[in-house]
């Protein structure tokens, strides 16, 4: 299937690992130049060479906190006019909401609320100038079941979920899409980190979670990163323009429902 995007440009954020990096190969399969971002310089750079060397497609790195001014600001000067936002940022850490500060929540607001938002009000003119783009929110399973531990998750991105359902309806007509990809559990470093908290919380080897968890998720095992890849490069192509101000839920069947 040709995508029709060779030759876009994107800004991936959070990209140097797991669901961020693989939206960022995939996209760079298709033929489209990314520009990618994360803290730590190493891994990014580590991650654009083997993207680079898998795909042949131009690779631009940004170091910073995407979560605050100066990183969102470094990364629109690498990639002003991005055809393609992949918006993605780490997520809160578990725990209990008694315990949680309002400089916690703010921190949690800023990284999977705020920035998605400024970043789409930074590039979402010049795509409906040039009447093509696509925006892809990584949020998370939470949004349509929440989960337990994770309240500022459930909060922070069910937030930025209700200001893109209205926004995506009102970028349409321009052949600009918003839509929302839903990791259920998929096989990274954020993945493994909660299954160790876990863990210790429950007096319990990792593995044994880790186990349980496929075993509990119809499909029998959690994703693998390239599967959410493939889908956010789906989203993204010329064909899906369509498909607006949806919410797909990428979670090997573990949402239990009719519709
Ligand atoms: N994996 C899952 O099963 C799952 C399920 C539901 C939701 N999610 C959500 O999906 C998102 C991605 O998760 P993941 O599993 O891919 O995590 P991951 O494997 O830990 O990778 C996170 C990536 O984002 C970068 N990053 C984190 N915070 C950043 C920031 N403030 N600014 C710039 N880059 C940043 C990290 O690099 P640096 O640390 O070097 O910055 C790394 O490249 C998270 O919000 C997570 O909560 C994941």
């Amino acid at each position: 299937m040709d995508m029709g995007i060779e030759g876009r440009r994107a800004l991936v954020c959070a990209a140097s690992k797991g669901l961020g990096r693989a939206c960022a190969m995939s996209l760079a399969r298709e033929g489209v130049a990314v520009t990618i971002t994360a803290r730590t310089e190493a891994t990014l750079e580590q991650t654009a060479a083997e993207i680079r060397a898998a795909t042949g497609s131009s690779v631009t790195t940004v170091v910073g906190d995407i979560a605050t001014e100066a990183g969102r600001a470094a990364a629109l000067a690498a990639c002003p006019d991005p055809d393609i936002l992949v918006n993605n940022a780490g997520g809160p850490p578990p725990g209990d909401f008694r315990t949680w500060e309002r400089e916690d929540w703010i921190k949690a607001l800023d990284a999977n609320m705020l920035t998605p938002i400024f970043l789409i009000r930074a590039v979402v003119d010049g795509m409906i100038a040039r009447k093509f783009g696509r925006i892809v929110n990584i949020t998370s399973a939470s949004v349509k079941s929440p989960i337990a531990t994770l309240g500022m998750s459930n909060g922070a991105r069910t937030g930025l979920t209700g200001f893109v359902a209205g926004l995506a309806r009102q970028v349409a007509r321009h052949n600009v899409t918003i839509n929302g990809l839903l990791p259920g559990p998929f096989l990274t470093d954020r993945l493994r980190g909660n299954a160790m908290a876990a863990a210790a919380a429950a007096g319990r080897p990792v593995d044994e979670l880790l186990a349980e968890r496929a075993r509990d998720t119809p499909a029998g095992r959690v994703g693998d990163p390239a599967e959410f890849g493939d889908a956010c490069a789906f989203l993204c192509s010329a064909g899906a323009g369509f498909i607006v101000g949806q919410n797909l839920l990428l979670d090997g069947g573990g949402f239990n429902s009719t519709l």
